[in-house]
């Protein structure tokens, strides 16, 4: 199974040649799996909701066909993160397309820095789906999810192989944390990154590249390197993944015991 994660700056505001760009690469990777950036539809720097409404788009939204039908064609998974706007909210999602299958999507669940003027915290919860035709089971969290070690350990206890993760990422900390969130699951770990800047009211955003995918031993498969565009695609091994030992007696989920976590004592 090869995946993809796929690295340039969306265009701020403008869905409709955000959603043109990646059909084309869609259409011309030659991955199983492609990871796109968190809100690759719209850009990322909102401070107020009225900013976003008119960008946002519900799950099923026409502009995602040309997505769809390029998926269908090609039979590959795609993920990218988008605005969604549901229930009277908008929510910071990521959307999973498979061939000939409905959307499906995941909703942040831990916002960043001024997310939290625009959005509402996701209410999904972490979810695995399973794709059978290529016996891998596939999690998702996005960008700051990161650093909150349950997001990838709940998602690996579900049983994910491979974990992808739309970004925007504007620390460098990351670069750290993500290789352990890996290998403390035995998972792959596949982060997609913008670069470019956004600026709103006179404060800039400064987004990082170096989009990467991660081997279950925390250990870097092929990096974008840097900030240019540019598409990285690793060959992966999802069953690998399902044995949890690391030598003859020791197994890092077996090895768990919840029952001493987060006691309090009278
Ligand atoms: C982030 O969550 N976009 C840093």
């Amino acid at each position: 199974m090869n995946v993809a994660v796929i690295q340039y700056a969306p265009l701020l505001g403008n869905v409709e040649s955000n959603i043109d760009r990646m059909r084309s690469a869609i259409l011309s990777t030659a991955a199983d799996v492609l990871v796109f950036p968190e809100l690759a539809t719209t850009g990322y720097f909102f401070t107020e909701p009225s900013q976003l409404l008119p960008l946002a788009q519900t799950m099923d939204d026409g502009r995602f066909s040309p997505l769809q039908d390029a998926v269908d064609r090609t039979r590959r998974i795609v993920v990218f993160g988008f605005a969604e706007s549901a229930d009277g909210a908008l929510y910071n999602s990521a959307l999973l397309l498979r061939p000939h299958s409905p959307p499906d999507m995941y909703r942040k669940t831990h916002l960043f820095y001024k997310e939290r003027l625009v959005f509402s915290p996701g209410n999904t919860g972490f979810q695995v789906w399973r794709l059978d035709d290529w016996d891998c089971t596939l999690g998702i969290m996005i960008c700051y999810d990161w650093r909150f070690p349950e997001a990838a350990r709940s998602l690996a206890l579900a049983g994910a192989d491979l974990i992808v993760c739309p970004s925007n990422l504007v620390t460098n900390i990351w670069r750290l944390a993500m290789p352990v969130r890996a290998l403390e699951n035995k998972v792959y770990l596949a982060v997609a990154n913008r670069t470019g800047r956004e600026e709103r009211d006179g404060e800039t955003l400064l987004f990082n590249g170096d989009s990467t995918i991660i081997d279950p031993a925390g250990r870097v498969m092929v990096s974008a390197s840097g900030t240019a565009d540019n598409t990285v695609i690793a060959h992966i091994d999802p069953a690998s993944t399902r044995d949890k030992s690391f030598n003859a007696i020791n197994d890092i989920f077996a090895d768990r015991r919840p029952d001493m976590y987060c006691t309090t004592r009278p």
